[in-house]
C-alpha cells in the first residue's frame, strides 16, 4: 500500500494542469469550462468536470493524470455539448448544469447531498450529511468500468459513437438476468441471433455480476458470491505503476486496457473479447459485409450495390440498378445472380426450399420478384428480401450468398441513358422505372413537371403516371431505399386511392380531429382498414425533408406505438396512413360512464404500463430521441386486445423541424396536459412528456377528464384536486368508483403516487420515464414524497382565457414560444 501512495504522489506531478485538489467539494461549489473546469482526485489522476467535446464541452470524468485525457464517464452523454458559458453547480439536490437556455440536473441525488468527492478510484461520489453515499458515478457506467466497479444484473454498457464522440454508439454489453454476459448491437432484441459475444454462463441464476478487481481481473460472481467465470485472469503487474480500465469500444469489441504511469506510457491492450474486428454485428451497415484486411475491418458492398454515403463505409449500401422492372415485366432489363462465397448473414428468409442444386436456387430467386438474394448451403435455398444485415466474410462456412443484380439490356441502354453524363444517366435510369416512384409521386403531385420538360421520352412519363394511378405504387420500399435511406415498410399511396378509401374524406368516415389535423377511417381495395390523417398547416415543409422525417418516424417501432403504413403527398396536402385501431382511443372508454366499466383495474394498469413503455422507447431507446409533446387520452389508441398504442408521436418533430425555417407554423399541445414550463415559457423536454403522462395517469385512475373538476368557488384541475386529496390522506376518493371491485389498492396508490411525482412543478424533480417504469413495476422501490405540483400558476394566468382547451406554440426564429391563441 505504501507503494500505491508513492505511485499516486508520482502521478500528481504528471497531472498536466494541476487544478485545485479538493478532497471535499462543498455545496455551492461550481465549475465552468474555462476557469476552474475540474475537480481533481487527491492523486490528480482523475478529474471530474468539463472536457472538450465537439465544438463545446461535456461534463464527465477523465484521466487527467496521463498525457492522453481518456474519458471514463460522461453525464447525460447524449445531450448536445454546451458552450463555454455553461456553469456546473453542486447543490443539495445534485449537480445542476446551467446554460443560457436552461438548467438541467446532470446528477440527481437520492437524498440531500452535503459534500462530494472524486475518489482516487475514479468514482465521483455525493454524500449526505451523515456521510452516506447518495449518488456515485460507479453506479451509472457508460462505456467504461474501473477497478472496483461492478456491472449488476440487468445493467448494460453502451459503446461510444467514436473515439472522439462519447455519445451512445451502436453496441452494448449486457449483464443479463439469466447470468450470461452478452454483447449485442444496440437496436436489437436480447436474443441469440443478435449476440456476438457471450460469457457462456447462461443459467447461472439471477443477480450475477461482472466484477473488476485489482490486477486487471474481470470475473463473474453469482448471487451467492462464487466466482463462476474468469473473463480475464488478472495477475497483471501493478508494481511499476499501471492502471487498468475496461471499455466497450466504439468498434463493438470490449477490451481490457492498461496504462503505465511513466511519462511516455501509452494505453495498451491487455485482453480483447474478439481478435476479429468483423465480429461485432452491425459494424457494417445494411447490404454491406465486413472483410478483414490487414487485421482491420473493412466494409464492402454487395455486388450491384454502392455505398449510401461514399465518405462513410459503415453507412450501408444501396442498389445501383433498378429492381422493379421485374414486377413491371420490362423486357429491356435483365437480372443475373452474383455469388459471394463464405459470408454469413442474418437469416430472415421469407421462404426456404430444400434444394441441393445451386442452379435451382439461382433460378428460383430469378423467377421471384420478391427475392433479392438467396443463401445456399448445399441443402437449403433460403430466399431473402432486402436489407441484408450483419454480413461478414467467414472462412470455413459453406454458405454462399447469391445476390440478384440487374442491368438494362445493352441495346435499349441508349433510349434512357443520356450520352456523356454518367451520373445523370444513372438518375434517369431510375426515374425511368418504377423505383423512383417515391420521389416521383411527390414531384408530380406538386406539379413540378419541368423536371420532365422535353428531356425524357414522353412514353416513360405516361407509363409512370399510369403506374402511379394504379395501386401498384404501394409496396414501394425500394424507391425510398434507393433514395439513400434504410429499408423500411413505408408505402407511397396515390391520392386517388386515399380518396377512394375514405369516400373523398366524407363526414361519415371522419374519426376525429387531432392536434395535427382530421383523421378518417378508410378501406383499401384490398379490404384492409386504415386510418388516414390529413395534416394541416405544414405547407412549408419541403417534400424531401418531409419524406426523410417520415422514414425516420417509420423506423420507430414498438408494440406500444401506432404503426405508420405510408403516406401520400398531393399538392400542398400531406397525408399519413396508419394502422386502424378498432377500439378507438382511450378517452372514448375512460370518460364515458358505461364504457369505463369495460376498463377494469388490470386493464387500466396494463394501459398505464404500455404507455410508459412506449414513451420510454421514444425518449431513450429509439435511435433518435423523440419528445411527443401532445400526449393525452385521445392520442392513446387501443387495439383489439385493449393494448395501448401511442399515436401522433414524431409529428411534433415534423412540425418543429419546419419551425426553423418558417415562423408561422404552429405546434399544438393540449392545455391541461401541458407542463408549466411548456405552457408558460415554451420550453419542452422529455420532462414535459413526463408531466403529460402524470396527468394521463391521474385521469386513468379517476376516470375523469383533467378539466372536469369544478366546484362552486374555484376552478381546479385534476392535478390540483389530486394533490388536495393526497395531502388530506383521502387518496382513495380519486379512484373511479367503477374500479371498486377490481382494483389492487397498493398498485393504484403507487400509480397515484408516481402520477404526482410526474407533475412536480420543477421539471428536474420529475422522474424520467425509465424511473417511472421501474417505480411502477418494482414494488420494492420506495418512492420519494411528492411536493406541491404545478397547477396554481396556470390557473390564474391562462385558465380563464381559454375554455376550448388548446394552446398553440408559435415559433419565433426557431425558438419556441408559447402564446395563447384560441382557435
Ligand atoms: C470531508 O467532509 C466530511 C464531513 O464533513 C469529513 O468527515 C471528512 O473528514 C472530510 N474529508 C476531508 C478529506 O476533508
Ligand atoms: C476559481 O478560479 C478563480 C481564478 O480563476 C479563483 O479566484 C477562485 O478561487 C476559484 N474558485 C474555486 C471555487 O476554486
Ligand atoms: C456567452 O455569453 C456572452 C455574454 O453573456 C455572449 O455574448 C456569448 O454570445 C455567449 N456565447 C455563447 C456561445 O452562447
Ligand atoms: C443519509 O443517508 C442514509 C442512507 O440513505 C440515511 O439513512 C440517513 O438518514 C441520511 N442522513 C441524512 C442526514 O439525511
Ligand atoms: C436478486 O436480487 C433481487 C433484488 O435484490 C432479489 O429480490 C432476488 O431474490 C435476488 N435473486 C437471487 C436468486 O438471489
Ligand atoms: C454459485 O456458484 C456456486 C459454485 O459454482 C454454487 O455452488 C452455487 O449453488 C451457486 N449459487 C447459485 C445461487 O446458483
Ligand atoms: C478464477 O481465477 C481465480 C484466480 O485468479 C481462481 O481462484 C478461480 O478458481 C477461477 N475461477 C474459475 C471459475 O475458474
Ligand atoms: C423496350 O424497348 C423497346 C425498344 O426500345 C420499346 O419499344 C419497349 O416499349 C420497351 N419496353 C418497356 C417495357 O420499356
Ligand atoms: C480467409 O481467407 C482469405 C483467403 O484465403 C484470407 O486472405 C483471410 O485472411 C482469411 N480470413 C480469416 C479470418 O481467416
Ligand atoms: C415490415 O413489416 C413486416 C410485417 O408487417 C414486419 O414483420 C417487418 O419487421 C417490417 N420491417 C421493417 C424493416 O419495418
Ligand atoms: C372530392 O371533394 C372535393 C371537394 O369537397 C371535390 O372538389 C372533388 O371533386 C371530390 N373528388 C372526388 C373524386 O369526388
Ligand atoms: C416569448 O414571449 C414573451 C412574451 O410575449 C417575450 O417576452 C419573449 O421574448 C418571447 N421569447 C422568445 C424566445 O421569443
Amino acid at each position: 500500500m505504501a507503494c500505491m501512495a508513492c505511485l499516486l504522489l508520482a502521478l500528481a506531478f504528471v497531472a498536466a494542469e494541476a487544478q485545485q485538489m479538493q478532497a471535499n467539494i462543498s455545496r455551492g461549489s461550481s465549475l465552468t469550462p474555462t476557469t476552474n473546469s475540474t475537480w481533481l482526485s487527491r492523486s490528480g489522476l482523475y478529474a471530474f468536470g468539463f472536457y472538450r467535446q465537439g465544438n463545446g464541452y461535456a461534463v464527465g470524468i477523465f484521466l487527467a493524470g496521463i498525457p492522453k485525457k481518456t474519458v471514463i464517464w460522461t453525464a447525460n452523454r447524449d445531450d448536445p455539448p454546451v458552450s463555454n458559458n455553461a456553469t456546473l453547480l453542486f447543490t443539495g439536490d445534485g449537480l445542476a448544469l446551467s446554460t443560457e437556455e436552461d438548467q438541467n440536473y446532470l446528477v440527481k441525488s437520492s437524498g440531500s447531498s452535503s459534500y462530494a468527492t472524486i475518489l482516487d478510484s475514479g468514482n465521483f461520489v455525493l454524500y449526505n450529511s451523515s456521510q452516506e453515499i447518495v449518488w456515485q458515478s460507479f453506479d451509472h457506467p457508460t462505456d467504461t468500468l474501473l477497478p472496483g466497479q461492478r456491472l449488476l444484473a440487468g445493467e448494460e454498457l453502451f459503446s461510444a459513437k467514436s473515439e472522439a464522440d462519447h455519445s451512445t454508439g451502436i453496441f452494448r454489453l449486457k449483464m443479463q438476468n439469466d447470468g450470461n454476459l452478452v454483447q449485442y448491437p444496440v437496436d436489437s432484441l436480447d436474443t441469440r441471433p443478435y449476440a456476438y459475444y457471450a460469457s457462456s454462463t447462461f443459467g447461472a441464476g439471477e443477480n450475477v455480476t461482472l466484477n473488476f478487481g485489482a490486477y486487471g481481473h474481470l470475473y463473474l460472481l453469482n448471487s451467492t458470491g462464487s466466482n463462476i467465470r474468469n473473463i480475464t485472469d488478472g495477475g497483471l503487474p501493478t508494481d511499476e505503476g499501471k492502471l487498468y480500465l475496461m471499455r466497450i469500444d466504439a468498434d463493438g469489441i470490449f477490451r481490457l486496457y492498461s496504462h503505465g504511469l511513466k511519462k511516455n506510457a501509452i494505453l495498451s491492450i491487455e485482453w480483447v473479447s474478439s481478435k476479429d474486428k468483423c465480429v461485432p454485428k452491425g459494424l457494417c451497415g445494411l447490404n454491406s459485409y465486413c472483410v478483414l484486411s490487414d487485421l482491420k475491418a473493412e466494409c464492402r458492398c454487395l455486388p450491384g450495390f454502392e455505398f449510401v454515403n461514399q465518405g462513410n463505409p459503415t453507412s450501408g449500401c444501396e442498389r445501383n440498378f433498378v429492381a422493379d422492372a421485374c414486377k413491371n415485366r420490362n423486357e429491356n432489363f435483365t437480372y443475373t445472380m452474383e455469388e459471394l462465397e463464405s459470408t454469413t448473414w442474418e437469416d430472415v428468409s421469407y421462404n426456404s426450399l430444400r434444394l441441393s442444386n445451386k442452379d435451382d436456387c439461382i433460378q428460383g430467386c430469378l423467377e421471384d420478384c420478391d427475392c433479392a438474394a438467396a443463401f445456399f448451403d448445399d441443402t437449403n435455398c433460403r430466399k431473402q428480401r432486402l436489407p441484408l444485415k450483419y454480413g461478414r466474410r467467414a472462412n470455413g462456412t459453406s454458405n454462399i450468398a447469391l445476390i440478384k443484380v440487374g442491368a438494362p439490356k445493352p441495346d435499349t441502354d441508349r433510349r434512357i441513358v443520356q450520352p456523356g453524363s454518367k451520373k445523370k444517366a444513372h438518375k434517369w435510369i431510375w426515374i425511368g422505372t418504377a423505383i423512383g416512384a417515391a420521389l416521383l409521386v411527390m414531384v408530380l403531385c406538386i406539379s413540378r413537371r419541368k423536371l420532365f420538360s422535353g428531356e425524357t421520352n414522353p412514353m416513360v412519363e405516361n407509363e409512370l403516371l399510369e403506374w402511379m394511378e394504379s395501386d401498384r405504387s404501394t409496396g414501394d420500399v425500394n424507391g425510398l431505399q434507393n433514395d439513400g435511406k434504410m429499408g423500411n415498410n413505408l408505402t407511397v399511396f396515390s391520392y386517388a386511392s386515399v380518396v377512394a378509401a375514405t369516400t373523398n374524406f366524407s363526414k361519415e368516415n371522419k374519426l376525429g380531429q387531432g392536434g395535427f389535423g382530421p383523421v378518417y377511417k378508410g378501406k383499401l381495395v384490398t379490404g384492409q382498414e386504415i386510418a388516414v390523417k390529413r395534416l394541416s398547416r405544414c405547407s412549408g415543409q419541403g417534400t424531401l425533408e418531409f419524406k426523410n422525417e417520415l422514414i425516420l418516424i417509420s423506423e420507430l417501432q414498438h408494440t406500444n406505438l401506432v404503426q405508420l403504413f405510408g403516406f401520400c403527398i398531393h399538392g400542398e396536402e400531406r397525408i399519413l396512413i396508419y394502422a386502424y385501431m378498432p377500439n378507438k382511443s382511450l378517452d372514448y372508454f375512460l370518460f364515458d360512464s358505461t364504457r369505463a366499466m369495460l376498463l377494469d383495474w388490470t386493464k387500466r394498469f396494463n394501459i398505464i404500463e404500455g404507455i410508459a413503455q412506449g414513451l420510454l422507447y421514444l425518449h431513450k431507446y429509439s435511435r433518435m430521441r423523440v419528445i411527443h409533446r401532445d400526449l393525452k387520452a385521445s392520442n392513446v389508441l387501443l387495439d383489439e386486445y385493449m393494448k395501448p398504442k401511442i399515436s401522433d408521436f414524431g409529428l411534433a418533430r415534423i412540425f418543429t423541424h419546419n419551425e426553423l425555417e418558417a415562423n408561422t407554423n404552429r405546434v399544438v399541445g393540449t392545455y391541461g396536459y401541458m407542463s408549466p414550463e411548456y405552457a408558460m415559457e415554451g420550453i419542452f423536454s422529455i420532462k414535459s412528456d413526463v408531466y403529460s403522462f402524470g396527468v394521463l395517469m391521474l385521469e386513468i385512475i379517476s376516470g375523469r377528464k383533467n378539466s372536469s373538476f369544478y366546484n362552486a368557488d374555484r376552478v381546479l384541475n385534476i392535478v390540483g384536486y389530486a394533490w388536495e386529496l393526497w395531502k388530506e390522506g383521502r387518496g382513495l376518493e380519486l379512484m373511479d368508483p367503477t374500479l371498486k371491485d377490481s382494483c389492487t389498492e397498493d398498485q393504484l396508490f403507487r400509480c397515484f403516487h408516481v402520477g404526482l411525482l410526474c407533475v412536480e412543478e420543477n421539471a428536474a424533480d420529475r422522474p424520467s420515464m425509465s424511473d417511472v417504469v421501474s417505480m411502477l413495476t418494482t414494488e420494492t422501490i420506495s418512492l420519494p414524497l411528492p411536493t406541491r405540483p404545478a397547477f396554481v400558476i396556470r390557473r390564474n394566468v391562462i385558465e380563464s382565457d381559454i375554455s376550448r382547451g388548446e394552446l398553440q406554440v408559435i415559433s419565433v426564429n426557431g425558438l419556441s414560444n408559447t402564446t395563447v391563441a384560441g382557435r
